[in-house]
């Protein structure tokens, strides 16, 4: 019986028209995609009613702060948004196969967080089943839309940018708030021996542990979308990037019924300010992109403004800070060039 491994990508040498470049980007994001579900069902897979420590939740519930509370509940609001998420990013990729799956299954992930949440807060003690029936019918209220929320960022490559750095934010977010809880249980930030042992943390904390390893893994996939993007229209992606950064806004806050209690936590706790997001969202993102700094990445748009049309990837590189090196080494000319097939 034959054996299907992993199809791998067929390097064609120019002429690098528009159209070849969509169909390179779709091809990469086809395997991405592949690579991504393999891993996300084989080994990263849970289920919120069965795999959560929720024994602990109750036993520990009493010791959380109306503070961190407060935040859970405005995460479980921001999280059950996912179906405006996932119908947004459907409409956004129409007719880009891979980009579907991939928005399908990081939906049915995403899904699983709301429900987490839930969890966390009614087995905590600290929200009874009606209110947190009525929390989730006020947030059904609104309807989140990309192109009403973050206007411009409503396009595939958008989608993608903008999904980079939200989820290294929520991932970001999700750990704080796992080591608040932590210390309001009065335990040390990472996991003791006792829990490395049996792999899971304790009550709460277990919960935002698992699922900031679900959001660091979608930043991951993300990162590899916008990556192969930059690789075939360095300019659009790199232009992309620096106006998501310096418009970046979390998802959904402001639509949020809870949102003046919100801002008052977060205020008070200091969970996520404009010099952490710099520090561990923003700077992480411009290193894994290649850049030291975003005065690199500012360069490096304003310098791929000027690449020749037609070069290939195979001609260019970028420096870490901003510089664009572009090799003619081969020949690039229509004349010699194999058309894409
Ligand atoms: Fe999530
Ligand atoms: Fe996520």
């Amino acid at each position: 019986m034959a054996t299907f491994q992993n199809p791998t990508p067929t390097i064609v040498s120019g002429p690098w028209t528009r159209e070849a470049r969509e169909r390179a980007v779709a091809q990469e994001v086809k395997l991405a995609y592949i690579e991504y579900f393999r891993k996300a069902v084989k080994s990263r897979n849970w289920i919120p009613w069965d795999d959560l420590p929720l024994k602990e939740m109750t036993e520990y519930g009493p010791k959380l702060s109306e503070d961190t509370v407060t935040l859970i509940q405005s995460f479980l609001g921001v999280e059950d948004y996912v179906g405006d998420y996932v119908l947004d990013a459907l409409n956004t990729v129409h007719g880009r196969r891979e980009r579907r799956n991939l928005q399908l299954q990081w939906g049915a992930e995403e899904a699983k967080h709301a429900e987490a949440w839930e969890l966390v807060l009614l087995h905590s003690g600290v929200r009874t089943e009606e209110q947190l029936e009525a929390y989730r019918d006020q947030v059904a209220e609104h309807h989140w839309s990309m192109g009403e929320n973050h206007p411009g960022f409503d396009t595939p490559l958008g989608l993608a940018v903008y999904a980079m750095v939200q989820e290294r934010a929520t991932y970001f977010n999700y750990d704080e708030l796992r080591k608040r809880i932590r210390a309001e249980y009065g335990l040390p930030d990472q996991a003791t021996a006792e829990e490395r042992q049996r792999g899971q943390q304790i009550g709460a904390a277990g919960a935002f542990k698992i699922v900031a390893n679900d959001e660091i893994a979608h930043h991951g996939m993300f990162l590899r979308i916008v990556d192969i993007h930059k690789k075939y229209f360095p300019y659009e992606t790199l232009d992309m990037v620096l106006r998501v950064l310096k418009g970046f806004n979390m998802p959904a806050l402001y639509i949020l019924p809870d949102e003046e209690n919100m801002k008052a936590a977060l205020e008070r706790t200091q969970l996520y300010t404009p010099l952490k997001h710099g520090r561990s969202v923003a700077n992480p993102v411009l290193d894994a992109l290649g850049f030291d700094n975003k005065r690199a990445l500012e360069r490096a748009v304003q310098q791929s403004k000027l690449l020749p049309i037609g070069l290939g990837p195979e001609h260019v590189a970028i420096s870490r800070s901003g510089e664009f090196v572009v090799s003619m080494d081969t020949d690039t000319s229509e004349a010699n060039a194999t058309p894409v097939a």
